[in-house]
């Protein structure tokens, strides 16, 4: 069932979980009563390189934790109630943060309420388990990495390795979109997706893809707003009850399999993730998603762009200042708090 092999990118990976080497790993989700953190904590519970996992939610983790643990792979389960996040942290390596409330209209409408919930979660985690790997789910997540960065940092334990936005829902839905257009299968039109997570900040770089470079014209102006606009086809089919949860969950899985593998020294493990980047900050914008080598120490190596398309460059435009307020936005709180 599980493939080996040394160098394999995620996005080139039609599997869901791959594993190379076995380590013990112990990885919390916080959030993991909700939509998302259910069946994620389930697909997590199905990942060979997760060999303990911690479930703390302010309502139902026990719960979530009793079912899942019934699952026959070789992982521990422990759920703690909303009084114990010091103990779900304990020991931890790796910490996924789906907490939260989703969206009913724009992800920014989230940010007075998900800021400090991320904030919290964000100085226990500085507190009990500073040299975790964390991976924000959490919308805005333009926002709520740097919260999440400004906080380890004001606890003078901000590793900028380790501090992770997880964009892996929008590769996958590039990937998708993109092999439906084709005809392909989704494993054959792996997408570069870059910038943050939301709107315009989303840009995908169809031109560098075999499948991709071929759309054109309409098909490719209405291939990108479907790229960049996808959580809003399924806020709008939920009808009032909430947004993406299971293809986020199986994201958050793929994401997380991916750090694993790099943790476990698999080398070649590459794929987008909203990190602290030196590719813009020369226009003061410190957080940015491109492809990024995922090692032994968490980010490896950041790499480049590479050639963009003209349309690509007008993607760029309209992203970087939009990015920008949206980091400034989550440094001002934590400064503010
Ligand atoms: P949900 O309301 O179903 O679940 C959120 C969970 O967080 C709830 O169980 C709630 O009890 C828990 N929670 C609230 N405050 C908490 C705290 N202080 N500590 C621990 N748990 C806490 O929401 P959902 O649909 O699972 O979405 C969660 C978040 O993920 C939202 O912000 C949403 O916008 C975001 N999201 C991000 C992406 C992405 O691509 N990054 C995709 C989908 C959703
Ligand atoms: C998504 O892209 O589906 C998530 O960010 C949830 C949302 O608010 O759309």
């Amino acid at each position: 069932m599980f493939a080996r092999s040394a160098a394999r990118s995620l996005t080139s990976q039609s599997r869901l979980f791959s594993t190379t080497a076995a380590r013990l790993t112990k990885v919390a989700v916080l959030g993991a009563g909700g939509g998302i953190g259910q069946p994620l904590s389930l697909l997590l519970k199905s990942d060979p390189l997760v060999t303990s996992l911690s479930l703390y939610d302010i309502r139902g983790a026990p719960g979530v934790a009793a079912d899942v643990s019934h699952v026959d792979t070789g992982s521990e389960v422990n759920g703690y109630a909303a009084d114990k996040l010091d103990e779900a942290l304990e020991g931890v390596e790796v910490v996924v943060i789906p907490a939260g409330v989703p969206r009913k209209m724009t992800r920014d409408d989230l940010f007075n309420t998900n800021a400090s919930i991320v904030r919290d979660l964000a100085s226990a985690i500085g507190r009990v388990a500073p040299s975790a790997h964390v991976l924000v789910i959490s919308n805005p997540v333009n926002s709520t990495v740097p919260i999440v960065a400004s906080t380890l940092a004001k606890a003078g334990v901000y590793n900028p390795a380790r501090v992770f936005g997880v964009t892996t829902l929008d590769v996958v839905r590039a990937a998708r979109f993109t092999a439906g257009i084709a005809g392909v299968s989704p494993a054959e039109a792996p997408i570069t997706v870059v910038g943050g997570h939301s709107g315009a900040t989303i840009v995908p770089l169809l031109s560098q893809s075999t499948h991709g470079k071929g759309i054109k014209g309409e098909v490719y102006d209405k291939l990108v707003h479907r790229i960049q606009f996808g959580g809003d086809e399924v806020v709008k089919a939920k009808d009032g009850a909430g947004s993406a949860t299971l293809s986020m969950a199986y994201a958050g899985a793929k994401f997380t399999n991916a750090l694993l593998r790099g943790l476990n020294g698999e080398k070649g493990v590459v794929t987008p993730t909203f990190v602290e980047s030196p590719l813009y900050k020369d226009q003061g914008i410190d957080f940015f998603s491109s492809n990024v080598e995922l090692g032994v120490n968490g980010v490896e190596k950041i790499h480049p762009l590479g050639q963009l398309s003209a349309e690509e460059e007008k993607l760029m435009e309209a992203c970087l200042p939009e990015l920008k307020k949206n980091i400034e936005k989550g440094r001002a709180f934590v400064e503010s708090s």
